[in-house]
């Protein structure tokens, strides 16, 4: 059995964190979850140890107490809070693996609001100089960690980072998720990701997918 994983998740009640926190409660993880709201917390908890009896599940009120012991910090907060959780996390995210999980879309989700020579892991990587920032989980919907297969087919997770270990560690991640880890280069494919899941979220709109859709490479 591989060594059991520290991670943390910063935004743990959103959509996005409670569906990564469900599905990673059961693998061999130890959680350790921060959220401002601490009554939504003990309830996602609640859920999650019904649902995983054997669970490793930990609240935390504050993001930095939270990231302290983990090995990998996934923020699952909005990209405008990013600026701010990082701050709260830079010393005790030192050379540790950050998901950023963002899609920076704008109010309108016609555009993104980064700069098109950036994206929003880019910009977290700049805020959190010496860990090690991996793209992962934004190509991917909430639903989708409660169904992973569609249509027969196992939704891919694109990763996207600058530190090989760190890739991997992160695909191994994504594998106990049910979802297919792609690595798809490093940091600066992050712009593409995002602009993925804008056309994913846009195409979701138009076509009315419910949400429950996702990106699939054919090959042979
Ligand atoms: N939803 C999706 O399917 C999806 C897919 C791919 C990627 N993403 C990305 O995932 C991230 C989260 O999206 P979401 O849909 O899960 O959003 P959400 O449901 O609104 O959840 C966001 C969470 O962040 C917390 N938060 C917001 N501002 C904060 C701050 N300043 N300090 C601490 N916590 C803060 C919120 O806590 P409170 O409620 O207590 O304020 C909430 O729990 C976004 O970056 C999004 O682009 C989402």
């Amino acid at each position: 059995m591989k060594t059991k994983q520290t991670i943390a998740i910063l935004g743990a009640t959103g959509n996005m964190g409670s569906a990564i926190a469900k599905s990673l409660a059961k693998g061999n993880n130890r959680l350790l979850l921060f959220a401002t709201r601490q009554q939504r917390l003990q309830t996602l908890i609640s859920g999650i140890q019904s649902e995983t009896p054997n669970a490793d599940v930990e609240a935390y009120d504050c993001p930095t107490s939270a990231s302290w012991e983990a090995d990998v910090i996934v923020l699952a907060v909005p990209y405008s809070a990013e600026n701010e959780i990082a701050s709260k996390i830079k010393d005790v995210a030192n050379q540790k693996i950050v998901i950023s999980i963002a899609n920076p879309l704008n109010d309108h989700y016609n555009g993104l609001v980064t700069a098109s020579d950036t994206s929003a892991a880019e910009e977290l990587q700049k805020l959190l100089p010496n860990s090690r920032v991996i793209k992962a989980f934004n190509t991917v919907l909430a639903a989708d960690f409660t169904t992973p297969v569609i249509a027969g087919m196992q939704v891919d997770a694109f990763i996207a980072g600058n530190n090989t270990q760190a890739l991997e560690s992160v695909s191994e991640l994504v594998r106990t998720t049910g979802l297919n880890p792609i690595i798809a280069g490093d940091l600066s494919v992050s712009r593409t990701l995002e602009q993925m899941t804008l056309l994913l979220i846009q195409l979701n709109m138009k076509n009315n997918y419910n949400w429950l859709a996702g990106w699939k490479i054919l090959h042979n």
